[in-house]
């Protein structure tokens, strides 16, 4: 069993997916082992607790500097076997020295079809206004591997979802999520653990 740990900082409802995709047997290479918040109100915090899930906080803003928070965030990570990590909702740009430590290992959803409205300054509901203001007819969301290029690395799945007359951006985040994010990152996380279980 590959052991998984996902990385959130907010409500958690990707998290959720993968807790229950695992219930329902969509993940059977892999176990959830551990949730990691920078964020100690994260709602995703509770779900883990939950689900039986160990969590941590590890605040970015406790730390003196970011290689200190990325040094507490390697160290819980190795000292537990961490063989997959997943941004479920992370809001903190990593640098090289943490995607080297575990390259190929990382995964994270982003809510829109890379390479459109991504990388550094685009997050959460901030995508979806982006595109809204573009007027894009089509979005959707990405699960890629991460390296040091924020949103850069290689795309594993990708799904659609058209945009509506009248969509706010609230509104269209909730149809991306339940269309397209808490479909394809499950997915992801079985297919990148049936690959690391075979290696
Ligand atoms: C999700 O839409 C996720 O794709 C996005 O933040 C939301 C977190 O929701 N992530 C990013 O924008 C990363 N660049 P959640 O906490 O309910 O899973």
């Amino acid at each position: 069993m590959v052991k998984i740990a996902v990385l959130v900082s907010g409500g958690g409802t990707n998290l959720q997916a993968l807790i229950n995709a695992e219930n329902s047997g969509i993940i059977k290479s892999g176990k959830i082992s551990l949730v990691i918040s920078n964020n100690k109100n994260a709602y995703a915090l509770e779900r883990a607790k939950n689900a039986g899930i160990e969590t941590l906080v590890i605040s970015k803003k406790e730390c003196s500097c970011p290689s200190e928070f990325e040094d507490k965030l390697i160290s819980s990570l190795n000292e537990r076997g961490i063989d997959l990590i997943v941004l479920a909702g992370f809001m903190c740009i990593l640098s090289k020295k943490f995607t080297d430590a575990f390259e190929g290992r990382i995964l994270n959803v982003h809510p829109s079809l890379i390479p459109s409205f991504c990388g550094e300054g685009f997050y959460g509901l901030k995508v979806h206004e982006k595109a809204l203001e573009y007027g894009v007819k089509v979005t959707g969301a990405t699960v890629h591997f991460v390296n040091e290029i924020p949103d850069g690395g290689k795309i594993i799945k990708q799904k659609a979802v058209y945009i509506k007359e009248g969509d706010t951006p609230e509104v269209l985040q909730k149809r991306v999520m339940e269309e397209a994010e808490w479909i394809i990152l499950p997915l992801a996380v079985e297919e990148v653990s049936a690959t690391i279980v075979k290696e």
